[in-house]
């Protein structure tokens, strides 16, 4: 038996598994962190956390199977967070993570300086809060003392990387949300990092996903239990590796994942770029392939917010039977109609990433009546994501980017209700999968092609993915939900100025 280990450095927390040749899961791990924000806006991590996380998890793992059998560990990881190192590799600032919004200025210095239409001619996307270059920026504009000791900056799971290996290393896919990469040409842009004054050596080298980086260190084998030596691949951004562990490796399937964020993600076997930058263009982590990607920022962490705001009964109810809050509230939903009966729910809790670019945007039921209670406003919370969802897809569409199924992923991906609605919102067959292990699965697949378990990850894909079941959307409410749709959209247009002046209140 040959095993993999795929380890995702999440926001939440570091997940580990281990899956044998056929796909099978073996064990997991997970170890939980906190996620700290001192001012409003702001969403900061501390590496050490991570590194205490990703060890304990691979120490466990270490404990649970044959560790003479392990060919390969694969990375992920939250994208886009900025980990600064100084000269002896120690961190140097807490790490700005990918929900934080404290960059607008920077972002808007970028534009300023390259332009839009440069800026995503040169690294294929436009600048945006949760990417990694205007968090360098800020850095610099507003810890010069701190900046001047930067040596490297690196993506949250290249810091478990050098930890586990001693190498800098990246992927492709993860380097893509950075600013700082040439999509196109699957390297750094040297000319847009010197044009923004950004150390071409802060970064590290980028590797294919699937690439080696490097191998477990003696010290790192000490404190995992691992035998030294075992190769650790490129892997990928979370995305890129969700995308692999859901078989989004081939033309006309994406994946809907409903975690903390929602994100659509879509294969395109080419590069193509919104010349408006309302969705992501970033490598994919199949060698020599692309993906389009809309990222909604509250997604499971909108209904999250609802049911620890406002769903106490529900989470006593659950706590007394032994369920999930979740179960009760969906349940809840379910009893109200398609579209609320004319109640909307704008998502936007932590801002907005694509399509709207607007770290000033908020969340808003809008229609309150009498008519409506709670399980409206839950049913409108599970239909303001969706809507969010098909902004992006839409967008995906529009560029050309063919769509015949959705692959349903992540915490929500798991509620049937959601799925219909997703199913109904995009007009997509919603399909369910036999694994639903995410990111570290999808990384444990890139260390298995690389450690030859499989030709190449198309192949791993095929053998060890399928389909369980297919919702299919239904016209009627698909038409009932293209109707309020534009009512949702209309309404984050009207209401977004206000959300501006809000800002500047606040
Ligand atoms: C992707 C993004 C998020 C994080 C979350 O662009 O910002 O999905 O990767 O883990």
């Amino acid at each position: 038996m040959s095993i993999v280990i795929g380890l995702d450095i999440g926001t939440s927390g570091t997940k580990a598994i281990a899956m044998d040749d056929s796909g099978a899961l073996l064990a997991s791990a997970l170890e939980e962190y906190p996620l700290h924000s001192p001012k409003p806006g702001w969403a900061q991590q501390d590496p050490a956390d991570w590194e205490r996380a990703a060890f304990a998890a691979l120490a466990r793992l270490a404990t649970e199977v044959p560790i003479h059998e392990v060919k390969g560990i694969g990375l992920s990881g939250q994208m886009h967070g900025s980990v600064f190192l100084g000269a002896n590799q120690e961190v140097l600032h807490p790490a700005i993570l990918w929900c934080d919004q404290r960059t607008a200025e920077q972002c808007d210095a970028i534009t300023g300086k390259v332009g839009e239409a440069r800026l995503i001619e040169m690294v294929s996307n436009p600048a945006l809060t949760g990417f990694t270059a205007p968090k360098i920026l800020w850095l610099r504009d507003h810890e010069p003392a701190i900046y001047e000791k930067v040596r490297k900056v690196l993506l949250p799971k290249d810091y478990i990387r050098l930890r586990l290996t001693g190498e800098f290393a990246t992927d492709v896919a993860d380097a893509s949300g950075t600013l700082l990469f040439d999509v196109k040409r699957r390297n750094w842009h040297g000319e847009l990092m010197s044009l923004l004054g950004i150390d071409t050596d802060f970064m590290p080298p980028s590797f294919e996903g699937p690439e080696i980086t490097g191998t477990l260190s003696a010290k790192a084998a000490g404190r995992t239990g691992l035998p030294a030596g075992i190769p650790v691949v490129a892997g990928a951004g979370d995305c890129a590796a969700g995308g692999i562990g859901t078989g989004v490796v081939r033309g006309g399937v994406l994946s809907m994942s409903l975690g903390t964020s929602g994100v659509v993600f879509a294969f395109a076997d080419e590069v193509k770029t919104d010349p408006r930058g309302r969705v992501h263009t970033f490598c994919h982590a199949v060698p020599g392939k692309w993906h389009m990607m809309g990222v909604v920022l509250s997604a499971g962490g909108a209904l999250q917010w609802f049911r620890d705001t406002l769903c106490d009964a529900e989470c006593t109810v659950a706590r007394n039977t032994g369920k999930d809050p979740y179960e009760y509230i969906t349940a809840a939903a379910a009893q109200a109609p398609a579209g609320a009966e004319g109640l909307t729910f704008l998502p936007y809790l932590t801002g907005e990433r694509t399509p709207h670019k607007d770290p000033f945007a908020k969340g808003a039921f809008i229609g309150l009546s009498l008519r409506h209670g709670k399980a409206h406003m839950a049913r409108a919370v599970l239909e303001g994501v969706a809507f969010a969802m098909r902004d992006s897809l839409e967008i995906i569409r529009e560029l050309g980017v063919p769509v015949h199924e959705a692959r349903a992923t992540g915490g929500g991906g798991r509620s049937p209700l959601w799925r219909k609605i997703l199913a109904d919102m995009g007009r997509v067959p919603m399909v369910t999968l036999n694994v639903d292990e995410g990111a570290a699965y999808g990384a444990a697949i890139l260390a298995g092609v690389a450690g030859g378990l499989y030709g190449t990850v198309e192949e791993a894909c095929d053998a060890i993915i399928h389909e369980t079941g297919r919702e299919r959307h239904d016209d009627i409410t698909a038409k009932v939900y293209d109707a309020w749709f534009a009512e949702y959209q209309a309404a984050y247009q009207s209401l977004a100025p206000g959300f501006r002046r809000a800002a500047k209140l606040l």
